[in-house]
């Protein structure tokens, strides 16, 4: 694998192969020096046009943790503030000879473009509404670390579809691991002809949602909303906020974060025993870890012209750096 840019292009076993990577890495977090010397030498670039807390943080962390030499550019007051192009930030950036560039953008495609014009791997860490692959593969890994297994786990994702790259990422995600996938939302705000591209069920109430195991709630995107979707908020959160009334005692709760208090959750639901956004966020430095791993040091990593990949040398999760 040398990039990772949509679960849409991932099979089933290269995604299994990152989440058993990440359950290895877990034990390395539970250490007192949680850091292994696999990318020593490596350098990774963490560029990111778009505000982020978790996704940049764990990036960041996991190069860290895996000894990457890492430099992270935030668009505000870098070159991007004077008019540099993405094309030519990447070239600037690629003189480096970096291992990997993890980018965040606000155009669908920015990652797959910025792959084409540079030889390192391209992690997408969102490009606007299209997708979030290491958000889905830390959403599975989250499931499983529960449930054992996705399959035939009814999942219902609710909220803002139209405008989510994690829905995008996470259906595709979900619907790999065999598990069986509802969207539900105000019909403004779900794809026309998203069931039949996708083999989902759709609903527009939530009706229904005691026969979920798994609720899955979307942030309202207001950032990327050019029009009125809803009436109000207070009247989106009338009819599909979690709350207490809604989300039943055997059904787990998941979010990518950043919550909306009070709008798509309420405030009970988010520190619930059910909720597991917590578990969310950690699991996304250890599987964060296993895509740097599997991008830069696993089995099938092509170097054209680049000499031997370290993978080629036994892997060195065991031994401290
Ligand atoms: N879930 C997610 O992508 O969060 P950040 O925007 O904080 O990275």
């Amino acid at each position: 694998m040398r990039h990772l840019l949509a679960v849409e292009d991932l099979s089933r076993e290269q995604a299994e192969r990152i989440l058993e990577r990440a359950e290895s890495f877990a034990e390395v977090g539970r250490r007192d020096i949680k850091k292994v010397p696999t990318l020593r030498g490596r350098t990774i670039i963490s560029l990111f046009y778009e505000s982020s807390t978790r996704t940049s943080s764990s990036f960041e962390l996991a190069a860290k943790r895996l000894s990457a030499d890492l430099v992270s550019i935030k668009a505000v007051g870098s070159a991007v503030d004077k008019g540099e192009s993405l094309k030519d930030t990447t070239s600037t950036l690629s003189a480096y000879d970096p291992a990997a560039i993890v980018i965040r953008a606000p155009q669908a495609g920015a990652a797959k473009l910025v792959a084409g014009w540079t030889d390192a791997s391209v992690i997408n860490a969102g490009d606007g509404k299209h997708e979030h692959p290491s958000q889905a593969l830390l959403d599975v890994y989250t499931l499983r670390g529960r449930l054992g297994s996705l399959e035939g786990t009814r999942i219902w994702i609710v909220g803002d579809v139209s405008h989510s790259r994690v829905a995008r990422s996470c259906l595709l995600a979900f619907k790999l691991m065999g598990a069986e996938v509802t969207l539900c939302g105000p019909p403004t705000l779900i794809p026309r002809g998203i069931a039949d591209a996708t083999g989902v069920a759709v609903r527009y109430d939530l009706d229904e949602l005691a026969e979920a195991d798994v609720v899955y709630a979307l942030r309202m995107q207001r950032e990327r909303m050019s029009e009125s979707f809803v009436p109000s908020l207070r009247e989106y959160a009338a009819r599909y906020q979690i709350d207490e009334r809604r989300l039943g005692p055997r059904q787990l709760l998941m979010h990518p974060g950043p919550v909306n208090r009070g709008v798509e959750l309420a405030p009970e639901v988010i520190d619930s025993p059910q909720s597991l956004i917590t578990a969310q966020v950690e699991s996304g430095l250890v599987v964060r870890m296993a895509i740097l791993y599997e991008l830069l040091a696993g089995s099938d990593r092509a170097r054209p012209d680049r000499g031997p990949a370290p993978a080629e040398t036994p892997p060195r999760i065991g031994q401290p750096a």
